[in-house]
């Protein structure tokens, strides 16, 4: 038998990498939908993004919905932001945390945030540095780890590079990104396993999204490296606007389902959670993208 956590920590992104690209909600269905996973029992959500509008205008009312939530204590509330001026917006709106977002592939860098994998790391600097002032802890993305939707395959040692670097820079976690999920069992592992060698493992977190089906099975065969940190998306929402194609991450409910017959904690609750991904697809009118939320509906 593996050796799986007996823990894993589930960090909710539907919010922000599901909604962003979906078709327009309103302030009001997104508010709802974070309440409802920090009810059932999420305690990292990621709720924002502050990037320019006229790229994603789905999340330009990201500071109304971070200032019309009811919090939770116990919850993290997270926000994307790509730059200085993302940073200042989203301390103004009272997130606990924020996320930079890199990539291993140059030619998704340039469509994702308009400037080299160099560059981004010079602009990171500033928003590192008011970060550690303002004590807000900065979680690392690098994004197409298994795949480019421009270049194809990615080099395992161009992920550990970029990884490093976000990591030397002080991002208290690194979230590594199958963009377009196109990742298999073992190559996911491999790409893991080199990563793990410059950034400690527990300092990993797994992010897939589950265009080709393998995320679950991706996720499974990472989970024996010692990660236990897995980002995904209640009703498997969104994709990426800059990654044509990419459907949304895996559903939390199917990660929960997995984990919690694996005997591995969450702290989640199903039901509560099913019904939070149930109203969100009736809000954008659509069918849930969990295949556990439509079999438990
Ligand atoms: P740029 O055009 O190079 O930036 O965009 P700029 O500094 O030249 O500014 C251009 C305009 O944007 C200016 O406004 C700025 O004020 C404004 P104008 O004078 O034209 O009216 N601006 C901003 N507005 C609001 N918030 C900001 C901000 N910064 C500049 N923070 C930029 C560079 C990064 C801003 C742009 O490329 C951008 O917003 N990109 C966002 C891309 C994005 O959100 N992608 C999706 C998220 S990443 C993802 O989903 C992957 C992930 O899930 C992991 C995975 O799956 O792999 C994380
Ligand atoms: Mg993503």
């Amino acid at each position: 038998m593996a050796a799986y956590p007996n823990k894993v920590s589930i960090f909710e992104v539907g919010a922000r990498d599901g909604l962003q690209n979906e078709k327009p909600v309103t302030t009001q269905d997104k508010v709802v939908l974070i309440e409802d996973l920090a009810t059932a029992g999420i305690k990292r959500i990621e709720a924002a993004s502050f990037v320019s509008p006229k790229w994603v205008p789905q999340m330009a009312d990201s500071a109304d919905v971070l200032s019309n939530i009811t919090r939770h204590s116990d919850v993290t509330y997270s926000a994307l932001t790509p730059n200085l001026k993302g940073l200042e917006l989203a301390l103004d709106a009272g997130a606990d945390e924020v996320a930079i977002f890199g990539a291993a592939s140059e030619s998704f860098s340039q469509k994702n945030i308009n400037c080299s994998i160099a560059e981004s790391i010079e602009r990171f600097i500033p928003v590192m540095e008011l970060a550690k002032a303002k004590n807000i802890p900065v979680r690392g993305y690098v994004s197409c780890v298994l795949g480019c939707p421009y270049e194809g395959e990615i080099a395992v040692s161009e992920v550990a590079r970029v990884s490093e670097l976000l990591y030397k820079m002080g991002c208290y976690e690194i979230s590594l990104g199958d963009t377009i999920g196109v990742g298999t069992p073992g190559k996911a592992r491999r790409m893991v396993e080199a990563v793990a060698q410059v950034v400690p493992v527990e300092k990993l977190a797994l992010h897939f999204h589950d265009t080709y089906g393998q995320a679950l099975a991706n996720i499974l065969a990472c989970l024996e490296t010692g990660v236990s940190v897995i980002d995904s998306s209640v009703a498997g929402l969104g994709g990426c606007p800059y990654a044509k194609g990419a459907s949304g991450n895996l559903a939390t409910e199917d990660l929960v389902y997995m984990l919690h017959g694996l005997g591995i904690e969450t702290g989640i609750d199903l039901n509560k959670l099913v019904n939070a991904g149930n109203k969100i697809s009736q809000a954008l009118g659509r069918q849930s993208g969990s295949k556990v939320a439509r079999a438990l509906s």
